[in-house]
């Protein structure tokens, strides 16, 4: 057995990314529906001690290096802030990292970087708070420019903004939304809307494309390609005026990157998948709680990821969405 989690591509997975809990307390209209969804049960989702164990197994056993906490929104997770202590500390000192939509970090950020966390992604789709509070169903615009600040006086950075253009919504607000970031040296990335929302209102004809952000932003600004190795970044970059900033795009559906693909995913349930758009995902929840020891899981992570498939196959024929939602699976 090979200490790495290692596919039949040749691929190996040194980024894990946990989603540490189901729920939100925005409600994006192109990610949950208002009234929610039928959240996981407390039972049903690891303790603290459950995923300490399994991201230390990750880390010690299985050659992962990156480790980033997604949800849902993990600000929620009570125990935020020990799992961050506990993974940092592991041997090898992982980088750790989180992805939210901000509105806790006003509070917590100083907290998070004090447990060792290095950096944040938060998302941000529109500067306008009319705009926001019809995007997320949540009059918390201010919450999310405060946790923003935060997180930058608290030294979490880079600090990325992830933004998601919605045509007729917030696709006018490209531009303004780099010269925010600029401003404020955070670093921009615009995401291409991919098929994983719970209501199947994904419209490939609908979504703004990588080629149709980059000609909006070329109205007002010099892009040139940013040469410093992508590795397996899922974000292309390019420099802003001649940099040093530099602004990115995640074009997951007109520009795949899953050739260079180095993730693993845990859900806040303790199911494993290979892939954001794993049709199948491995339990790894029962098998503990009913007592097997660190092999024998790490064998199932292994399989897991060998059977990884080559991509995402959105553009193959009968492709279907994953059952679980984007919230649940941590994007
Ligand atoms: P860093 O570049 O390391 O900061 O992280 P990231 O951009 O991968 O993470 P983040 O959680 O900020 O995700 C930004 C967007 O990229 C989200 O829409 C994710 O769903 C998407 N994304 C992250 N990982 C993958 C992936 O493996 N495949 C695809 N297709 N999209 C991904
Ligand atoms: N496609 C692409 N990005 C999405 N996000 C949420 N749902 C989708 C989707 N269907 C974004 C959020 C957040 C990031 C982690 O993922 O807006 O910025
Ligand atoms: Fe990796 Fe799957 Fe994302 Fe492609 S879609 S980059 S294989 S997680």
């Amino acid at each position: 057995d090979t200490p790495y989690l290692v596919d039949r591509f040749g691929r190996v997975a040194t980024d894990l990314r946990v989603s540490l809990i189901d729920k939100c307390n925005l409600r994006c209209t192109y990610c949950m529906p208002a009234e929610g969804l039928p959240w996981m049960k407390r039972s049903e989702m690891l303790d603290t001690a459950e995923m300490i164990r399994l991201i230390e197994l990750a880390v010690r056993e299985l050659g992962v290096t990156n480790v980033r906490f997604t949800g849902g929104e993990p600000l929620l997770r009570q125990d935020l802030v020990d799992i961050i202590t506990a993974t940092s500390s592991l041997p090898g000192s992982p980088r750790t990292s989180l992805t939210t939509n901000g509105i806790n970090l006003g509070r917590f950020a100083g907290q998070l970087a004090a447990a060792g966390l290095d950096r944040v992604n938060i998302s941000l789709d529109t500067l306008d708070r009319e705009t926001f509070h019809r995007l997320t169903r949540r009059d918390r615009f201010d919450d999310v420019l405060d946790g923003l600040r935060a997180a930058k006086e608290a030294g979490l950075e880079p600090v990325k903004v992830n933004a998601v253009l919605l045509r007729d919504v917030n696709d006018h607000e490209a531009r303004d939304l780099l010269r925010y970031c600029l401003e404020r040296d955070y670093q921009l990335r615009f995401i291409e809307q991919m098929p994983l929302d719970p209501q199947h209102g994904w419209d490939r004809a609908e979504m703004i494309t990588a080629d149709e952000i980059l000609r909006m932003l070329g109205e007002e600004f010099a892009l040139t390609p940013y040469s410093a190795e992508r590795g397996s970044a899922p974000a292309e970059r390019w420099l802003v005026d001649g940099g040093p900033a530099t602004v990115g795009v995640i074009g997951s559906v007109t520009r795949p990157f899953c050739a260079t693909c180095d993730r693993t995913r845990l859900t806040a349930d303790g199911q494993l998948r290979s892939c954001l758009f794993s049709q199948t995902e491995t339990n790894l929840r029962d098998p503990m709680r009913e007592g097997a020891d660190d092999e024998e899981l790490a064998r199932l992570w292994r399989e897991t990821m060998w059977a990884k498939a080559a991509g995402h196959g959105m553009d193959e024929e009968g492709f279907a969405q994953p059952s679980r939602p984007m919230s649940s699976i941590g994007g």
